[in-house]
């Protein structure tokens, strides 16, 4: 397993890993089209911060990876990134985003009325970074992850980044595990994810931090 900065001539086949990575995963897609995903999560980071990407990989192929940002302050917000792809892709006239947004509405307005915390990005200056991880189901469980992780954790230090948050889902138990070994720590609330299901269930925002 050989770790790595991502390099221009990556981008065809890290688009293709991004299809895949997150199999299985409660993350796994947010409404079934991952070109639209892909210009949310992953094109930003190759375009904008590429030398916070860091690639996994096995015998020549890639088998995972590792979006960060230094500052999430300063990167398109989340919210201008969906809006973009919903924007760009016409997603509201296809069939799968379409009832993730019919979903997603109904959702938001039940959080509304309890007047339950809802769910989004941070942007705190004790801990300015963020960062992504998507690991092949087949290249799990091999170091992979530990890897791309202590890479990134040697960027942080290195720019003297004084802390480092990730969100994803109280129901990806086994990512929660894997970040609590990195040295994470959960922080703030755990609210609805509005519109998204894994296994027919509602899912929550699981939001860790690292100082
Ligand atoms: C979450 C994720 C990044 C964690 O990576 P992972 O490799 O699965 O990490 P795990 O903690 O499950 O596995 C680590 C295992 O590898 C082992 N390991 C660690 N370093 C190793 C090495 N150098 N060689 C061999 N095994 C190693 C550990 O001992 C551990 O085994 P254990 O669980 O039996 O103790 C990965 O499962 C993944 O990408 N999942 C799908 C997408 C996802 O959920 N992404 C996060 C979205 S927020």
């Amino acid at each position: 397993m050989r770790i790595r900065p991502f390099h221009e001539t990556d981008r065809d086949a890290l688009r293709q890993l991004f299809v895949r990575a997150g199999e299985g995963s409660p993350t796994e897609s947010l409404w079934g089209h991952p070109e639209s995903e892909a210009g949310i999560y992953l094109e930003p980071y190759m375009d904008h911060e590429p030398e916070s990407l860091f690639l996994a990989e096995d015998d020549g192929a890639l088998v995972g990876y590792l979006t960060g940002c230094l500052d999430t302050a300063a990167f398109l917000s989340e919210e201008q990134r969906i809006a973009d792809a919903i924007r760009r892709h016409r997603l509201v006239l296809r069939r799968r985003p379409a009832a993730f947004f019919a979903r997603s509405a109904l959702d938001a307005a039940a959080v509304a009325l309890r007047r339950d915390p809802s769910a989004g990005e941070i942007r705190d200056p004790r801990w300015p970074a963020h960062l992504h991880i998507n690991i092949a189901p087949e290249a799990r469980g091999t170091g992979a992850a530990d890897g791309l992780m202590h890479r990134w954790f040697d960027r942080l230090t290195a720019t003297g980044a004084p802390g480092c948050h990730l969100q994803t889902l109280v129901e990806n138990t086994r990512a929660v595990r894997f970040f609590e070994r990195m040295g994470f720590t959960a922080y703030g609330p755990t609210p609805l994810v509005p519109g998204l299901r894994y296994r027919g269930a509602r899912v929550h925002q699981r939001t860790m931090i690292r100082a």
